[in-house]
């Protein structure tokens, strides 16, 4: 059942360029120059209409949700808010009929997301789902539905559910974007191209698994650390963290690598692991300057960077794991996947049920 894999968490994990593949398969025509969702009921005029997004969910999802907020505004222009599922309902969201709201969720049971996705539609919002469950609760209710084909996910910790997501979001966006026309038709295709190349890509950085091992046998022995990043790379630096922390049980934080000198700063001590992503070029010097701050306090650091900068940072990290080049929008499809690899193998190192953590259910359908 496991096919071979200690663990389902490391099946799904190495099932990742597949699920990449499925998720896209039929979603992009023929000549690689736009995108087809024949599964949305939303009319072109009603998606012209739409001025804000809500995105709602919660965990995982959310995170996969932060980074769609950063992909609809950058290929569509339109604002974008994200809410954990739990709070929307309860704050009154301003919820205006030129609203979409966006919910996402692996299983489509969980009952904070169904309860905000109820409230939206109460409000006269549409609401998209992206879940990965065909026939659940959210897929049977919401207005229209794109689903990820990530295949079952067993392991409480979710690995290919998000990265999907993140293709959804992507495939989306783009379908946005050319619907409106705030992207023309070559960059569009040039978008698709590049995630195209996203399966092989995933395959390249799972080959290298054992530069991560060896991370994360080193830092499972440290009871505290923090994920920094900037921009899109602080979506990923929260997925990161929510991960370690729900199968390692070490405590993370995820911080914008900016916001580390209003406090943060002063936790970082001799040996401290921080975990650098740096993957964004048009803040790239900026976190470096951020690194060097950590490196100043002694952290140890591991950079998560672009192949090509390996000589460059080697000067300001103590390890660096790269990945394969991509566009800005499009790496947190890479970026979480070592990520996710280090939080396994430090669950792993400390010899914890890596498919059951504690204190956890797979699907929460309690309020
Ligand atoms: O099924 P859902 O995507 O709605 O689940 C949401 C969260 O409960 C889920 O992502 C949770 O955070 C994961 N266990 C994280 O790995």
């Amino acid at each position: 059942e496991k096919a071979g894999f200690d663990h389902f968490m490391l099946k799904e994990i190495h099932e990742q360029p597949k699920a990449y593949r499925d998720t896209m398969r039929g979603r992009i025509s023929e000549d690689g120059r736009s995108v087809v969702l024949p599964e949305l009921k939303i009319t072109a005029e009603q998606l012209k209409g739409i001025n804000r997004v809500h995105i709602v969910a919660c965990g995982t999802a959310l995170h996969a949700g932060l980074v769609g907020k950063n992909v609809i505004e950058n290929l569509v222009r339109i604002p974008v808010e994200t809410d954990v599922a739990s709070e929307y309902r309860y704050r009154s969201p301003i919820i205006t009929p030129d609203t979409l709201v966006i919910v996402v969720s692996q299983s489509g049971e969980t009952a904070d997301t169904l309860a905000a996705l109820r409230e939206a539609q109460r409000c006269g919002a549409r609401v998209l789902a992206i879940t990965n469950v065909v026939g659940s609760s959210v897929a049977r209710e919401a207005d229209d539905v794109i689903i990820t084909l990530a295949g079952p996910e067993i392991a409480v910790a979710s690995t290919k559910a998000y990265s999907s997501q993140l293709i959804a979001f992507f495939l989306f966006g783009l379908y946005w974007a050319q619907t409106i026309g705030s992207k023309n038709e070559s960059e569009v295709a040039h978008v698709l191209a590049a995630m195209q190349a996203l399966p092989e890509q995933v395959e390249k950085v799972l080959a290298q698994a054992e530069v991560i091992k060896g991370v994360a046998e080193s830092i499972s022995h440290h009871s505290s650390l923090f994920f920094i990043g900037r921009g899109i790379d602080y979506a990923v630096a929260m997925e990161g963290s929510l991960k370690l922390k729900e199968i390692s049980y070490i405590h993370s934080e995820a911080y914008a690598a900016g916001e580390l000198k209003h406090g943060t700063l002063a936790l970082i001590e001799e040996g401290t692991p921080v975990i650098a992503l740096l993957t964004q070029e048009d803040v790239y010097e900026k976190m470096l300057s951020n690194i060097k701050e950590t490196k100043a306090r002694g952290a140890d650091v591991l950079g998560i960077i672009n192949e090509g900068h390996e000589v460059e940072v080697a000067k300001s990290v103590d390890r660096q794991f790269a990945i394969p080049r991509t566009l800005p929008l499009l790496t947190p499809a890479l970026s979480v996947v070592p990520l996710q690899l280090l939080s396994y193998y430090a669950s792993l190192a400390l010899g914890h049920d890596v498919d059951k953590p504690r204190n956890l259910a797979k699907s929460v359908t309690v309020e």
